[in-house]
């Protein structure tokens, strides 16, 4: 690539060594819009049919350990990475059924760190390549004190009174503020999950979903948390479809907001776009029914996993193991092999790090990195 005598002189003015900063420019933020959806009329009559459970009888009725963990990780906090559980039958670990992909805290939900006083981590996978992916996605629910866990499907309601998979839900991110957990839906927006209205379903029942005769159940899970909104993609001439790929909080720069991301092998010209949020009813700052973007920026990165933006630094996961990081002021710096595995989704916990967690079978880590070093 040929850039202009100018160009350059403007790079060695600046102090940039590197052309690849020219990669990141701002996008026309109008371009960018999401439509809310009501809150799910279903909910106020499975809440009559199903025992809702809150996040303290979860956290008492975990069923699966985690192991603390090594992997050599660049900056890595010490003492924060951990492991899933693989023992007897049972291998979280290696399992080729699911796949961990995004990861929130309950310092995402709340400044404090706790959630209704425990301190929990979110972690979505997928089931891709599990029958068809007719399980959707699940959620592991992680005590960050005992270190058990337990995964809760993801459902949607269907009718009045049933539920259903979300089939071939990727959930490739995840982020929770509040009571709300937030779920990309690659090619749809994000979905809108009520950790106020987590169902305790029968688990005997492991090969169905929904209503079977007069129980409840869901291919075996205890617990269902079930969508109660949508923020669908609005398609607008001239502009590629945002994938909706990976998602975070940035709570440093106010007003809190939400950062996606997308992913693509090959593409140049992929995106962050930001959407700030409302912390008194926990959704997006709409007008009408649309969320326009505070904020689209273009970047010139292939295979970025994850993102997110602390104190005005962007901070991208890509698939060979790096953390790209950026500033409008500084440019852009790629630090190598941070990660030994697939690194992901990103959520930045004040006082401790910036969480990630690892995809590959026998790698699946979870671990927080030191931001103020990179
Ligand atoms: C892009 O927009 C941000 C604000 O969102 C601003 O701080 C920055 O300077 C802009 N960058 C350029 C190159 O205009």
């Amino acid at each position: 690539m040929k850039f202009p005598t100018s160009t350059l002189v403007a790079f060695a003015v600046l102090g940039f060594t590197t052309p690849a900063f020219a990669a990141w420019k701002n996008l026309t933020k109008s371009d960018y819009t999401l439509k809310q959806s009501a809150y799910s009329s279903a909910i106020a009559n499975l809440d009559k049919l199903l025992p809702n459970a809150k996040i303290g009888s979860i956290m008492g009725n975990l069923n699966h350990d985690t192991k603390s963990s090594s992997p050599n990780v660049k900056n890595l906090v010490s003492g924060t990475s951990y492991t899933w559980e693989n023992s007897g039958s049972f291998d979280d670990m290696n399992t080729k059924k699911w796949y961990p992909q995004g990861l929130t805290t309950s310092a995402d939900a709340y400044e404090t760190g706790v959630y209704e006083g425990f301190r929990v981590h979110l972690v979505s996978w997928h089931s891709d390549h599990y029958e068809g992916g007719k399980r959707g996605a699940r959620i592991t629910f992680v005590n960050r004190e005992t270190k058990k866990y337990r995964h809760v499907l993801l459902a949607r309601p269907k009718g009045d009174d049933n539920f259903e998979a979300i089939e071939g839900l990727h959930a490739g991110g995840v982020m929770w503020y509040g009571n709300l957990l937030y779920v990309v839906d690659t090619d749809g927006g994000l979905r809108v999950f009520d950790l106020n209205h987590i169902y305790t379903v029968d688990d005997s029942i492991d090969d169905k979903i929904g209503k079977v005769g007069d129980k409840y159940g869901a291919y075996g899970y205890k617990y269902i948390l079930p969508q109660v909104r949508m923020y669908a993609w609005q398609k607008k001439g001239g502009v590629e479809d945002l994938r909706f790929s990976f998602v975070s909080l940035d709570r440093t720069t106010k007003p809190d907001s939400l950062v996606v991301g997308e992913y693509s092998k090959v593409r140049t010209d992929c995106r962050v776009v930001r959407w700030d949020l409302d912390y008194t009813n926990r959704l997006l700052k709409t007008s009408g029914d649309v969320a326009t973007a505070s904020e689209a920026v273009q970047h010139g990165e292939t295979k970025v996993q994850g993102a997110t933006s602390v104190d005005g630094k962007y901070f991208l996961t890509q698939s060979g193991g790096d953390l790209v990081s950026f500033t409008w002021k500084g440019g852009q710096k790629i630090e190598k092999d941070v990660f030994p595995a697939i690194p992901q989704d990103l959520s930045l916990e004040k006082g401790v790090g910036l969480w990630t967690l690892m995809e590959v079978e026998g790698k699946r880590h979870v671990c927080a990195v030191d931001v103020g070093k990179f």
